[in-house]
């Protein structure tokens, strides 16, 4: 089965889904099984994606990541997500933006922090 919240990606055409209602033992795209992805959390190249978490006005402000992340056409980041008990905040992203974003969520009620980079893949929060 599926769990709520798995985020997998298409090797092949890139498709990248995540899962709001969990359903079958595995999912299929291109005609192979889609890959499940796991949040990396040590950053170990110059390149930093794990998450930044910091106190804003109304909620907290997410950086990617402690050096700022580029966000060029072929290299950026494609979204942030703040996972809560009973919420997912996403905010899509593009090339020219900051790899930042400000979430309506206090800091106490956050399960998970996590973003996406579209050529090293998804990142969270090691807390
Ligand atoms: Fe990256």
């Amino acid at each position: 089965m599926t769990k709520l919240r798995q985020i997998y990606k298409c090797n092949i055409c890139g498709n990248v889904i995540e899962v709001v209602h969990p359903g079958a033992p595995a999912l299929v795209c291109c005609g192979q099984p889609m890959e499940l992805l796991v949040g990396n959390t040590v950053d170990a190249s110059k390149e930093k994606h794990v998450p930044v978490i910091e106190a804003a006005e109304n909620g907290i402000r997410v950086q990617v990541g402690s050096v700022e992340h580029p966000m060029e056409e072929k290299h950026f980041i494609q979204f942030i997500e703040v996972l809560t008990a009973d919420k997912v905040y996403r905010a899509e992203l593009a090339p020219g933006l900051k790899p930042e974003a400000w979430f309506p969520v206090k800091q106490e009620d956050i399960l998970e922090v996590r973003e996406y980079c579209n050529i090293h893949g998804l990142w969270k929060t090691n807390e």
